[in-house]
């Protein structure tokens, strides 16, 4: 802190207020946030104090605005304690919120501070929304210091217009709370759909008025698969959600610009439908909510009539619920088994004059049967459909969005034909893959490696398109599958600082894009994680070690560093290292082979042991 800034703070208090502040340190805010803003101008001087009682101007008779300015409150108190009043009254100085509308992206927004004003601008009240979260990730974490805004002008916009993250609420069910945890968790890193994974095998979780049996049987299952035992663990699991309670996941998503977008996967991975309705599968059943993991032969029968009055029943009551643009069909993971030796399947496939051909079986333009359906009947309400990307597969309904999971192949046929795509590869974008190599040392996963460094370097444009080709990737999101997560504090884990990385795919334009970069602004991301308390995972924090042989010297250099400096302590004779051992200040000189253990000791969070066996060769002569 230059003393410089101290006293300019001073400046204009009473001799009483200029003791009292005297003692107080003023703390900076930094803008250096997740994710990257487009262009920051820091100004060569000047700073806006945030004190108690300083207004956030909001415009009259607006109700978005309003929240935004209630947001800004709740944020600055949370990190600084400091209290802002939201007023409509225009005064000299403070903070201003307002809508510009001339931006060229609703979501993009200008942030300016100079020493009277805060003034965010947004393209939209959501753009608003974004301005105030870069505000709120810039500030520091303070108990009773004061906090200062150095001068700047941010210009900031998105670099894509669908920024997705997905909920598997059906393997594990996840209460309200955590719901509205997750979508909290979507806020702060700039992401705006929400994609409601609501029925499975495993479990139906939403309510249909129409449906009753959907939630009284399909809901519940006996039990669970412990692990990869193959034992189970006898005790029922299961939960949903009532229409109420999902229109109010809807309206607290919408409070903070977030779209949900429900799934209900057809015609596969219907277990729990099957359970309560076994008329619409091919052989009638009976059927069981799985209690493990996998895909199922059993799903809709696409022979049935009543299969079709199901697919519209529940999505006309999904329509009801969720105003969004989209609703997700699934559509993944259909074995065609039953299908092929169903007498009503196969009287459709011949009633509609299917015949397959070295592209696609005739199940799988069935299937497309099934999908133009569900699409048809959207349209009619005027929505429109998004599907995994099998249902490429047998053609596509004509306005159908793909959502490219098995690879970007999908993604990249479906550009080609001139349809929208989402891009989440699983072995880019699944969550719930293993973050580490060093899986032992992990809780249980489904399977994959996926370390943050690697969810950062996507690329979502791929090269094999054209420029008028890449312009139909609309947007990238990431999944949290929750076979392997039975409780929210795990997905948090596998969350977390992942998504923080999957922001800056989604936000950024790609020339900001360093990974080096990010991890150097990844502590402040942390320090409110920290305050929400959220059980991240701190890989990124471990500390790593570069290793020179110095033939001359006879000796090996090893420097440790960790990405926010935090001191680290180490030993050379094998002990575990702790608080007390010695401290590292510079390059250590290891004459003799050993073994190093070091350890970083921060305040809030505790990371692994650092091992590394050193050899070392002779000097030469
Ligand atoms: C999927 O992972 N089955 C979409
Ligand atoms: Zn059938």
């Amino acid at each position: 802190m230059k003393l410089k800034d101290k006293l300019l703070g001073l400046i204009g208090f009473s001799v009483a207020g200029l003791m009292m502040f005297s003692c107080t340190e003023l703390k900076e805010a930094n803008y250096q946030i997740i994710p990257m803003p487009l262009d920051i101008q820091l100004a060569e001087e000047g700073k806006f104090v945030l004190t108690e009682g300083t207004s956030v101007f909001y415009p009259e008779n607006n109700e978005k605005m309003q929240n935004n300015a209630n947001f800004l409150a709740e944020y600055v108190k949370e990190k600084t304690g400091i209290t802002l009043s939201p007023t409509t009254e225009a005064k000299k100085k403070g903070i201003v919120l307002k809508v510009e509308e001339n931006k060229e992206k609703p979501e993009g927004y200008t942030l300016k501070v100079t020493d009277d004003n805060v003034v965010i601008s947004g393209g939209s009240e959501a753009g608003v929304f974004y301005g105030i979260q870069t505000l709120r990730k810039s500030l520091p974490v303070v108990q009773g210091e004061k906090v200062a805004l150095p001068a700047v002008e941010i210009i900031d916009e998105p670099r894509f217009d669908y920024r997705g993250g997905m909920l598997d609420v059906a393997r594990h069910f996840i209460e309200m709370d955590s719901v509205k945890r997750f979508i909290d968790i979507l806020a702060m890193h700039n992401i705006n759909r929400f994609h409601w994974h609501l029925s499975e095998d495993q479990g139906w979780r939403i309510e249909i008025k129409s449906r009753p049996l959907l939630t009284e049987k399909g809901s519940m299952r006996k039990e669970t698969v412990i692990g990869r035992t193959g034992k189970y663990g006898g005790k029922p699991h299961g939960g949903f959600f009532t229409q109420e309670e999902a229109k109010e996941i809807v309206k607290y998503a919408a409070d903070r610009y977030i779209t949900v977008i429900p799934e209900i996967d057809m015609p596969g991975h219907m277990l729990s439908a099957l359970h309560a309705y076994p008329e619409l599968g091919c052989t009638g059943g009976p059927y069981e909510v799985w209690c493990h993991w996998g895909v199922s032969k059993d799903v809709l029968c696409a022979g049935n009539d009543a299969t079709l009055k199901f697919i519209e029943d529940v999505l006309g009551e999904i329509v009801e619920i969720f105003p969004s643009e989209y609703i997700h069909i699934g559509g993944d993971e259909c074995p065609k088994t039953r299908w092929e030796s169903c007498p009503k399947c196969q009287a459709r496939i011949k009633e509609l004059g299917i015949k397959g051909d070295e592209k696609h079986s005739a199940e799988e333009y069935l299937q497309s049967f099934i999908i133009n359906h569900a699409e048809k009947f959207l349209n009619s309400k005027g929505r429109q459909i998004i599907g995994w990307d099998e249902i490429l597969e047998g053609g596509l309904a004509p306005n159908a969005t793909v959502m490219s999971w098995r690879g970007e192949e999908g993604g990249i046929e479906a550009a080609r034909q001139k349809h929208k795509v989402i891009m989440t590869p699983h072995t880019y974008l699944y969550f719930d893959y293993y973050q580490s190599y060093d899986t032992r040392n992990e809780p249980l996963a489904i399977g994959g490696r996926l370390p943050l460094e690697r969810v950062y370097n996507y690329n979502p444009m791929p090269k094999v398109l054209s420029a008028e080709e890449q312009k139909y990737i609309i947007g990238i999101q990431a999944n949290l599958w929750t076979e392997y997560i039975p409780t929210f504090k795990y997905a948090e884990y596998m969350l977390m600082p992942r998504i923080a990385a999957l922001s800056e795919v989604q936000w950024s334009s790609a020339d900001k894009r360093n990974y080096e970069c990010f991890l150097s602004r990844l502590p402040r991301m942390v320090e409110l994680y920290d305050l929400k308390q959220y059980n991240y995972a701190t890989h990124a924090f471990f500390i790593t070690s570069k290793l020179v042989q110095d033939d001359n010297e006879g000796v090996v250099k090893v420097a440790l560093k960790t990405i926010d400096n935090c001191p680290i302590h180490y030993t050379l004779d094998g002990s575990e290292p702790t608080e007390a051992s010695p401290l590292y200040e510079d390059t250590l000189k290891i004459a003799e082979p050993c073994t190093i253990n070091a350890i970083g000791i921060r305040p809030n969070m505790k990371t692994r042991i650092f091992t590394q066996k050193v050899e070392v060769k002779a000097p030469q002569q």
